[in-house]
């Protein structure tokens, strides 16, 4: 694994089943069932300069969990960006203070950019409509945790994405980190105007996986093993396209009938959330709430873990843990 977690891009086959491993161990250091202080005295740097919930906390949990420290940034108006400082002097400047940094931003690439100026780790946690490596591997990780309750495999799996893939920045990370395993058939529905980037369903393809694109979900998905769909990205739309965009159609809709009349009943649902509750939205129904297949909150959970893994990991004290193990 490199320095950062800029992109899924900078990640191999090997060192993402690593990060499956090592989040595999930590599942009972993140339900403190274990306790370590493997990062005493570590300080992370959470700089949130777009709207968070999960991310945010989660990376504050994770490195919590493992005995470091955090400074949070909420928003440019209580950073001095607002005053007009560059990223690249924000980066310096912190890299000063931390041992780690997670940033989101609205800007593609501003990550990277920011990664750039820096000697120490930095994790992308969303930089607009580009990447979100670290929710991808939870999403991964969760795939694997349910494939293995339900006995199924990820080779040959059939996995649908759907909502808004051209802004969905979680997709565009998921589906490059699936394409480094073995054939899948990879099935992307989308309201018009909203696709996958065409480079990205081209790389897919590349790597021998069998992908296929459909205008709707009123179509049969009885061998479907994932639904994965997410919110449309309204914030990133132009104003043209928010002056005549209608809603999503039913046609586009996760809900309890597309689950019990098109899939079956080992197809997980996910999301990486948030979805989006108010009127017109249907990017996925509360109709779902109980129902077992619904598993955004077990990948919510997961997120904890794998965010603990990738700290250990590029923090290189992922073999330090069992030796540091202490009682609750
Ligand atoms: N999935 C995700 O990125 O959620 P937040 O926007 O709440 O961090």
């Amino acid at each position: 694994m490199s320095q950062h977690l800029l992109t899924v891009d900078s990640l191999s086959r090997e060192s993402v089943d690593h990060l499956l491993r090592v989040a595999a161990r930590m599942e009972p250091i993140a339900s403190r069932r274990q306790v370590t202080r493997v990062l005493e005295g570590a300080v992370l740097g959470n700089l949130f300069f777009e709207a968070s919930t999960r991310t945010r906390v989660s990376f504050n949990a994770a490195f919590c969990r493992l005995g470091g420290s955090v400074c949070d940034t909420t928003g440019f108006t209580f950073s001095s960006m607002a005053k007009g400082e560059s990223l690249y002097d924000t980066s310096r400047v912190m890299s000063g203070y931390c041992d780690a940094i997670v940033m989101r931003h609205p800007d593609q690439g501003s990550v990277a950019e920011f990664a750039a100026a820096t000697h120490v780790p930095v994790i992308n946690g969303g930089d607009g409509p580009g990447e979100h490596p670290s929710q991808a591997l939870l999403d991964l990780y969760t795939i694997d945790k349910e494939f293995q309750r339900l006995g199924k495999r990820l080779s040959g799996a059939h996995i649908l994405l759907t909502g808004d893939l051209k802004y969905g920045r979680t997709v565009h990370s998921l589906i490059k980190l699936l394409s480094l395993y073995d054939p899948l058939r990879i099935t992307l529905v989308s309201p018009p105007g909203l696709e996958m980037p065409s480079y990205l369903i081209d790389l897919v393809a590349s790597r021998g996986h069998r992908i296929e694109q459909r205008d709707s979900l009123a179509s049969d998905f009885a061998d479907l093993d994932v639904v994965y769909t997410t919110r449309i990205q309204k914030e990133r739309f132009t104003d043209e396209m928010n002056e005549s965009f209608q809603g999503l159609s039913d046609d586009f809709m996760v809900n309890r009938d597309f689950l019990d009349k098109r899939c079956s009943q080992s197809t997980i649902v996910m999301h990486p959330l948030p979805r989006d509750s108010r009127p017109g939205a249907n990017d996925l129904n509360v109709d779902l709430n109980g129902d077992p297949r619904l598993a955004i909150f077990r990948q919510t959970d997961n997120g904890i873990p794998m965010r603990m893994a990738i700290f250990a990991t590029l923090l290189k004290v992922d073999d330090l843990i069992e030796k540091d193990l202490r009682p609750v």
